[in-house]
């Protein structure tokens, strides 16, 4: 096997998005389309992977960080000029060269790897992965002459009636000898429609120097999808979703309708979950085997043990144990850490509490800047009042402290061990431990009251 190299075009600001973020790092399935194309390169044992860079520069090389060298384009003078910006790197190396469109982050390793292959059996200057669509439209059409090979390849823009009937376009990814490529690029010019120097023109010229340029068609035409606007991106969302989903029901989840599952690409699943309908799975989120997710719910980065039932309910950054029973229509805000057996009923809301095994909180409270220990009940419509305006202050309820209904936990304040705190209590000093705390207006019954009220009258 020959040296590998890699140029990944990056440098566009992507117009037709119409968008204030650069085109490459539009996310899909939350990860920017770039790092998608880097991270299936990043496979193929490639020695220097370069990035082209422009519009979004920092942005992109403090996305892509370490994955790539970069290079910079200072102006946008078409394909041909940016992967000319990478010949500082790699100009004069011998070996074989993939040039990948950052906007094309459906494509797979494995097809780049089939690339490699067909461009090394037939020892060929230049292939090009290349497929038929239904719809070729702004698409480059693959020239071919009479006896089926490779003459050129012309842009959409350019192309006559009869080029456009066309159906067979370029992906936008090729594998070239590096050495002619770079020799290549130096003849390639901007007279066409765009102004631009297009890399497909190296194509045509290799091929007049009597060079072998051959295609690789992939049938997979899905991974050929080009974004170039929101209608694409939706579309390579929709394909890469459906990628993931079926990639976790393989690995043992169950997911009731995929089609309204919506998993970003580094969640983890394990065995025997089932996803209900209406889920939304974000960042860094890890779920555990035998929980049950959703329906309807949306959870982002956080850690779930096993046998966790989370329904109706959002949860963010938060690490929630085994066995615990989440929702309906709970709101876990970040730092929260839910140990095992715990219970968060409905219309609850949690913000950096440490909530202890076991604990229940059934409904309609608020727990915020709290730590609550081990099978600690918290009676309904409970809350921890944690900031005065200005500052935030923790509320402490040690291990099988019973808080009961309608109480107000005045913070910084500590119920310690076993305390009682009474229904309808504002608790504005400690309770000490196993006593009984009752913090409200005594009952008076005024008797007679309305009978007394009628006579005066
Ligand atoms: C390009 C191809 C077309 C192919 C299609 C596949 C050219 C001239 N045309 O068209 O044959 O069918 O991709 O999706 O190459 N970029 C730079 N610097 C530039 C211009 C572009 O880095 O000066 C980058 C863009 O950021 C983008 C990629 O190159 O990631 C492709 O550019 P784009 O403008 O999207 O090309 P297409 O019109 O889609
Ligand atoms: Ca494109």
């Amino acid at each position: 096997m020959s040296n590998r190299y890699a140029v990944i075009l990056a440098a566009g600001q992507g117009t037709r998005m119409k968008s204030k973020l650069y085109k490459v790092l539009h996310p899909v399935c939350g990860k920017p389309m770039v790092q998608h194309v880097v991270d299936q390169v990043k496979k193929l044992n490639i020695e220097k992977i370069v990035t082209i860079i422009g519009h979004g520069a920092e942005k992109v090389q403090a996305q892509l960080g370490d994955d790539s060298l970069y290079a910079m384009q200072e102006s946008q003078l078409g394909t041909a000029h940016a992967v000319m910006q990478a010949a500082s790197m790699l100009e004069g190396k011998e070996g074989v060269t993939i040039v990948v469109c950052g906007d094309t982050p459906l494509i797979r390793s494995e097809t780049m790897e089939s690339l490699f292959s067909h461009h090394e059996q037939l020892k060929a200057k230049a292939t090009i992965l290349t497929a038929r669509i239904e719809d070729p439209t702004g698409y480059g059409r693959i020239i071919r002459n009479k006896d089926g090979l490779v003459e050129k390849i012309v842009e959409h823009k350019d192309a006559t009636e009869e080029e456009r009937r066309i159906n067979e376009i370029n992906t936008g990814t090729y594998c070239f000898d590096n050495a002619a490529l770079f020799a290549a690029l130096k003849k390639v010019s901007n007279d066409n429609a765009q102004g631009e120097y297009y890399l497909p023109d190296v194509i045509e010229i290799l091929k007049n120097q009597g060079e072998v340029v051959t295609a690789f068609q992939t049938n997979d035409l899905e991974e050929t999808l080009g974004v170039n606007d929101r209608v694409a991106l939706a579309e390579a969302e929709r394909i890469m979703r459906k990628r993931i989903n079926e990639s976790h029901m393989r690995n043992g989840v169950t997911i009731i309708d995929p089609n309204n599952t919506y998993i970003e690409t580094d969640v983890k699943i394990g065995q025997d979950t089932i996803i209900h309908p209406g889920t939304i799975l974000k960042g860094k989120t890890i779920i555990g085997g035998d929980c049950q997710i959703g329906p309807n719910s949306e959870i982002v980065s956080c850690e779930i043990g096993n046998e966790t039932v989370i329904r109706q309910s959002v949860a963010h950054n938060s690490s929630i144990g085994a066995r615990v029973n989440i929702g309906p229509f709970a709101h876990i805000r970040p730092d929260s850490s839910i140990a095992d057996d715990a219970k968060i009923g409905n219309f609850v809301e949690m913000k950096k509490a440490v909530f202890g095994e076991g604990s229940k909180v059934s409904h309609l409270s608020y727990i915020g800047d709290a730590e609550v220990g081990r099978n600690v009940n918290i009676g309904c419509g409970s809350i921890t009042v944690n900031y005065d305006g200005k500052n935030k202050y923790l509320t402490k309820i040690e291990d099988d402290v019973f808080i009961g209904c309608n109480s107000n936990l005045v913070a910084p304040v500590t119920i310690e061990k076993g305390a009682y705190v009474a229904a309808g209590s504002t608790i504005t000093k400690n309770v000490p431990k196993e006593a009984l705390s009752i913090a409200r207006a005594r009952q008076v019954n005024k008797e007679n009251y309305v009978e007394k009220l009628h006579l005066k009258q």
